[in-house]
């Protein structure tokens, strides 16, 4: 049997990262992790636990409560969602009050040591597509295999936008286009493990593809990767 390697895949928000990892993930076999998804349930909590008021962040009290936070990703009829305890909170991360405030959460060194170190204990034995800003950086810097994929910005304005209407909420297209400029700048600029093309990354530009062609597309690599191994 092959060996089951690591996939990490990096990039801009909303640019079909999951959408391509989920994909690579089911065509393999191998597990898929939304990393991007743990930081929206960390500011989930911090909405929860009162640590925001008038959008200002009380980091102090966040990293106290830290410890009792317990997020996890288990297999539901839509497929892998994430849980806070016993609570199936997939749909609540994806809300506009989350994706708000996600990127001031992500900034905390803290928040950041403890989900690292939850997703190298899932990727230990190998076997997995993870997502997110920071995985071909820093989560698995020896990951065997590592894209970067961007897309310009009205295409992801308009991706998200169509998204967040199927799902009945309700914002305009320049409200989802602002959340997407402020969070890419936020995560590209900030000191703790800012979103960065590894030198050693394929670079995909899905502006132009359809889901299935960037699925092929990226396929190709992989299984170029894997004959090696
Ligand atoms: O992929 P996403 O848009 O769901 O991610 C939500 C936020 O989490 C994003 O603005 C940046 C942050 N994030 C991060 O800092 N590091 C990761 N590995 C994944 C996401």
């Amino acid at each position: 049997m092959k060996k089951k390697i690591t996939i990490a895949i990096d990039g801009h928000s909303a640019c079909g990262k999951s959408t391509l990892a989920r994909g690579i993930a089911d065509t393999l076999e191998y597990t898929f992790i939304d990393s991007g998804a743990m930081y929206r349930g960390v500011a989930l909590y911090a909405i929860r636990n009162s640590c925001l008021s008038k959008d200002i962040l009380d980091v102090k009290r966040l990293i106290s409560l830290l410890p009792e936070l317990s997020l996890n990703f288990y297999k539901s009829e839509e497929g892998s969602c994430l849980y806070m305890g016993e609570e199936n909170i997939e749909d609540e991360i994806r809300k506009p009050h989350v994706a708000s405030i996600v990127s001031k959460v992500a900034v905390i060194a803290e928040v950041r040591k403890k989900l690292v170190a939850q997703q190298r204990i899932m990727g230990k034995d190998g076997g997995i597509v993870m997502d997110g800003r920071d995985i071909g950086s820093v989560v698995f810097p020896n990951a065997e295999l590592k894209f970067f994929v961007t897309a310009s910005k009205v295409v992801r304005s308009k991706r998200r936008f169509i998204e967040l209407q199927k799902k009945g909420i309700k914002q305009t297209i320049e409200e989802v286009e602002k959340n997407l400029i402020e969070r890419d700048y936020i995560d590209s600029t900030r000191p703790e493990s800012p979103l960065t093309q590894v030198a050693d990354a394929i670079v995909l530009d899905n502006s132009n593809m359809t889901i299935d062609e960037q699925l092929s597309w990226a396929l190709q690599k992989v299984f170029e990767i894997i004959s090696l191994k």
